[in-house]
């Protein structure tokens, strides 16, 4: 393998450019790190009522500043996770292959047959901000002692923000992408151990691509908040994945 710290990703021989493959018969559908020249993409995506309604943080409506500034921030941290992955090699750290705080791949694309290929959804691993918890100091606390842990400790509560474009829902994309993202690189190369995931009451969707990929309802918390686009929201299904309990 040309890029041994790159293990378990493969890497396109033209361009270069790192990737996962989702498993068969979505083996069309690649996930890569972002690319500057997805804002069009991400702005068609992210005004589309089937998409912003039921997320929290995109700005609405979501601009072309708004793209060209969050492109220009993680595909730095991709570059930046691409880095991190070749030292923790390099420097020989305890394991084979030393773990990592960010995960480099983070947009789906759909490969067309000619090998064009075409945006289709985010997945995006990060620390758990614990957005269902009401008490604002508290929530702090947890968020400050879960950002304390060192890169690869297994107590690191993970979480996941993810979104299909509307033309692609309900063809096992997201179910897939979750599947791959956690076997291939939060799990092994994050050292992941527990992931505490969030979805509004009412996303019958999401919840069904956490429970289908091993996730088990902890709770439901009951709030009222009107999110960026409007939509009032009543509160959010708390969603917990234990390697543990998953083995
Ligand atoms: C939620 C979302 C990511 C699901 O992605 P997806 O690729 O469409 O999901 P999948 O096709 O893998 O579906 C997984 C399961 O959920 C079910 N499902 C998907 N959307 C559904 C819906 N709107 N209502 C009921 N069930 C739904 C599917 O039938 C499937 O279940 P099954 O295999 O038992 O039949 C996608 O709908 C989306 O991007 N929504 C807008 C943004 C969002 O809500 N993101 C998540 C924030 S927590």
């Amino acid at each position: 393998m040309a890029q041994p710290y790159l293990h378990p990703l493969q890497v396109n021989p033209r361009t270069g450019e790192p990737f996962l493959r989702l498993p068969s018969p979505l083996d069309n559908f690649i996930i890569t790190p972002p690319r500057l020249s997805d804002a069009p993409a991400l702005m068609e995506t992210l005004n589309d009522p089937r998409v912003y309604k039921t997320l929290e943080s995109p700005p609405f409506p979501y601009l072309p500043t708004h793209a060209e500034s969050w492109l220009d921030m993680i595909t730095k941290e991709s570059d930046a996770a691409l880095e991190e992955a070749k030292k923790a090699y390099k420097e020989g750290a305890s394991e084979p292959l030393g773990h990592v705080e960010t995960c480099p791949v983070r947009y789906i694309r759909e490969i067309k047959e000619d090998g064009s290929d075409v945006f289709v959804g985010e997945i995006a691993p990060h620390r758990c901000q614990y957005l269902d918890v009401k008490d604002q100091w508290e929530r702090e606390e947890l968020v400050r002692t879960n950002l304390r842990y060192a890169v690869g400790d297994p107590a690191i509560v993970w979480c996941f923000g993810d979104f299909v474009a509307g033309p692609y829902h309900g063809r096992g994309i997201m179910s897939g992408a979750l599947k791959t993202i956690m076997a291939q690189w939060l799990i092994p190369r994050m050292g992941a151990r527990l992931i505490r995931v969030e979805a509004f009451i009412g996303n019958v969707g999401s919840v069904r691509v956490f429970e289908k990929n091993g996730f088990v309802m902890e709770k439901t918390v009951q709030y009222e908040k009107v999110t960026n686009c409007g939509v009032t929201r009543l509160g959010l299904h708390v969603l917990l994945w234990h390697a543990e309990k998953a083995s």
